[in-house]
């Protein structure tokens, strides 16, 4: 029996964070004490957070800024020593996956009496906040398209010095209302936005053929597929075109729709030392791999046709070359070597590249001598 569940109240359109008072308001949210929660230095300097800000002046608003990208453990316990203190009963985040994720991460242990580095990595380990004590309600407020975190129930943090991620999941998790505003990305870098495209990409390839896909996700999936392989190249030449950068926002949506229902697979798995051990960009780390798993988990793939003209080829082998052309086009780096890593690495990112939830959620096994030809193949 197929089932597709998503809680999370969407509100989207150019301008719409304008409209953000009355969303507030017109929902069942008791949002008197706020925490604003951002990351983005851009947001700030182009005064769009000043407008959001006095459009909630009849709240009590708490800022916390500088939320930074990809944060670990270290980071989540200092932003949480600093808002303990406040007295807040729901979150705003707006900024990229990783302020949304803050947001999670606060809010999953807010009622938690956790002191210190070490009892937070125990509890984030043992999934302490996977009581019913999550009552923070989170407005997600996405400024790059790509993550899709806004519309998921689960939270990426980073634990670097081991070079490990680990995820904070609960259903209390997901945002109570996501508002999708293109123009809040229309200043957002080359590389950000074709880097967070290529994540949204993955994601919904990966929902695509995840062992968990039905039809609702696979529907979801080929709309985003195809909205990001009509528009980004055109982007990539055109960023200040609201209407491409429409067009991704929308495609990230149905993207993050897809896989949250699904969670990814093994792009995404193997992406994780990629990017906590070399620094690859979350995005460019998911998507070097999804041409390979293409050809690996083909056969397992339910309706490739449809899948394929998505991508707009007749063939699995002209799939590699639609994404490298994207990479080309951008100028972004997208073999190994590019990023240092030597072919004596192999063993360590191989041996961290089993995320179990992850990786048994690809449709073909993935064996360690399958994973090192992949690996060789985009060195
Ligand atoms: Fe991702």
């Amino acid at each position: 029996m197929s089932c597709f569940y998503n809680p999370v109240k969407l509100k989207w359109g150019p301008e719409i964070t304008k409209d953000l008072p009355e969303i507030i308001t017109a929902s069942d949210l008791n949002m008197k004490n706020v925490l604003i929660l951002t990351g983005s230095k851009s947001l700030k300097k182009s005064g769009k957070l000043d407008i959001i800000l006095k459009s909630l002046n009849d709240r009590r608003i708490f800022v916390c800024d500088g939320v930074p990208s990809n944060p670990e453990i270290s980071e989540l316990c200092g932003f949480k020593s600093e808002t303990d203190k406040l007295n807040y009963d729901s979150i705003i985040a707006i900024g990229g996956g990783s302020v949304i994720d803050m947001g999670k991460c606060l809010a999953a242990f807010k009622n938690l009496q956790i002191n210190g580095y070490s009892t937070l990595k125990r509890g984030i380990i043992n999934k302490r906040h996977q009581n019913n004590s999550i009552d923070i309600p989170i407005v997600a407020i996405p400024t790059t398209a790509g993550t899709g975190s806004e519309v998921t129930s689960w939270a990426t943090i980073w634990d670097k010095e081991n070079n490990k991620k680990y995820s904070i999941e609960s259903e209390r998790l997901y945002p109570k209302i996501a508002i999708i505003d293109p123009t809040l990305t229309m200043d957002l870098p080359l590389q950000l936005t074709v880097s967070t495209a290529l994540d949204a990409l993955s994601h919904a390839l990966e929902a695509y053929w995840s062992k968990r896909t039905n039809e609702i996700v696979r529907m979801y999936a080929l709309m985003a597929i195809e909205l990001i392989i009509k528009n980004l190249n055109n982007l990539i030449d055109n960023l200040n075109d609201l209407n491409l950068r429409t067009k991704i926002a929308q495609a990230s949506l149905y993207a993050g729709l897809a896989f949250s229902n699904t969670k990814t697979t093994a792009c995404h798995s193997i992406s994780y030392p990629l990017t906590s051990k070399y620094n690859i960009p979350h995005g460019i780390a998911t998507s070097m791999t999804l041409a390979n798993f293409f050809n690996i988990n083909k056969e397992s793939i339910i309706d490739k046709d449809a899948l394929l003209s998505a991508f707009d080829v007749e063939e699995i082998s002209q799939i590699k070359n639609k994404i490298n052309n994207i990479f080309l086009k951008s100028k972004i780096p997208f073999k190994l070597r590019d990023y240092n890593i030597k072919e004596e690495d192999f063993d360590s990112i191989i041996k961290r590249s089993f995320t179990p939830d992850r990786m048994n959620n690809n449709p073909v096994e993935v064996t360690r001598e399958l994973l090192r030809e992949v690996l060789k193949d985009i060195y």
